[in-house]
């Protein structure tokens, strides 16, 4: 039966949380999706059901217009829903996949990978062997620049202003999810802070939005930074010195002369431009695609012209 209409682009969207982003529905929207679902307060016991639901019905034709994206808050479980749902497909009846819970994995990739081109342009360095300190690093985005880092060979500290117990238990947690080797250390004193800024080459911020987590004078026992990046773009800045836009720009007041700072909209401008291109891929690609922070990373890395070896 010859049909009316070309059909529309469906998104099925889940999320572990009672509520899906509107960032990420709009994203949708304007990456070419026209028919968007949110799923709420979906277990991962519930995605095999959903992914099956969601492949049957549309012909192998019709698959080719649908997709699923995977949300919530918690990295761990969101790249568990994503193979959960791999897994789940019955070719020639398969969908693409796309998961970045509470933008996380672009959000991180954006991060590591401007990083990456300002070490290698301001310092002709790698991430690989660098020391990284990443304050806030218990949250969704520091925990996924930790494993991007730490996969690049970097030694990463994951840092936590509460106590060295969630440190050394998020650092635990990575390690074991992602076959990396991360350090927990706690930042609740300023002593503490200093101690771990003593010898950090980089620093990124990936705290709760709106806090100071490193002071101007913070920043004066960082004898060895190289670089300073904060995702934060509630005011405060996250790191004093560091502005928003700020795109590899000379940090004042830093020990280092050639210490660069990279501002949370610089990072935002990047982590848009990655989450749209995943959104546009899933649907124009011809073949399903299954998306997660590897794939991220790589197309930030694209976009800012930054080469190099993949996630190991
Ligand atoms: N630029 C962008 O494009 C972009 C995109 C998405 C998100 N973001 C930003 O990325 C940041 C991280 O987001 P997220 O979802 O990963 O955050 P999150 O999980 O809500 O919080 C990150 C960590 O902040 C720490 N924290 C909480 N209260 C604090 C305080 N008063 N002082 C110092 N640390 C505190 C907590 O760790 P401990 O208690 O263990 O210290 C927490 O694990 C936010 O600032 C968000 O706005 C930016």
């Amino acid at each position: 039966m010859p049909e009316a209409t070309e059909r529309p682009y469906i998104l099925h969207m889940l999320t572990a949380t009672p509520q899906m982003s509107p960032f990420d529905v709009n994203m949708a929207a304007d990456a070419g999706y026209q028919v968007i679902v949110p799923y709420c307060n979906v277990g991962s016991e519930h995605v095999v059901t959903l992914t099956q639901d969601a492949i049957f019905s549309r012909g192998p034709k019709g698959v080719s217009r649908t997709g699923i994206f995977i949300g919530g808050r918690d990295v761990m479980l969101a790249a568990d829903m994503l193979d959960t749902a791999r897994h789940a497909m019955v070719p020639p009846f398969e969908v693409s996949v796309f998961a970045d819970p509470s933008g996380s994995y672009t959000t991180a990739a954006a991060l590591v990978a401007l990083v990456e081109k300002h070490l290698k342009g301001g310092h002709n360095a790698d991430l690989g062997g660098k020391r990284v300190l990443i304050l806030g690093g218990t949250g969704a985005v520091g925990r996924v620049a930790a494993a991007m880092a730490a996969s690049l060979g970097a030694q990463v500290l994951i840092a936590s202003h509460s106590d060295i117990a969630r440190a050394t238990q998020v650092s635990d947690e990575v390690n074991r999810r992602f076959d990396i080797a991360t350090t927990g250390v706690s930042v609740r004193t300023s002593d503490d802070l200093h101690h771990a800024l003593s010898t950090a080459e980089v620093v990124m911020a990936t705290a709760v939005a709106g806090v100071q987590v490193m002071s101007a004078a913070d920043l004066s026992h960082a004898r060895h930074l190289l670089i300073a990046a904060d995702v934060n773009a509630v005011p405060p800045e996250g790191i004093a010195g560091v502005h928003v836009m700020d795109d590899g720009k000379p940090l004042a007041g830093a020990v280092r002369q050639d210490a660069l700072g990279i501002g949370a909209l610089a990072i935002g401008n990047v982590k848009y431009q990655v989450e749209h291109r995943l959104f546009v891929r899933m649907r124009t690609g011809g073949k399903p695609v299954y998306l997660g922070f590897p794939e991220a990373f790589d197309e930030a890395r694209a976009i800012v012209g930054v080469s190099g070896g993949g996630l190991g």
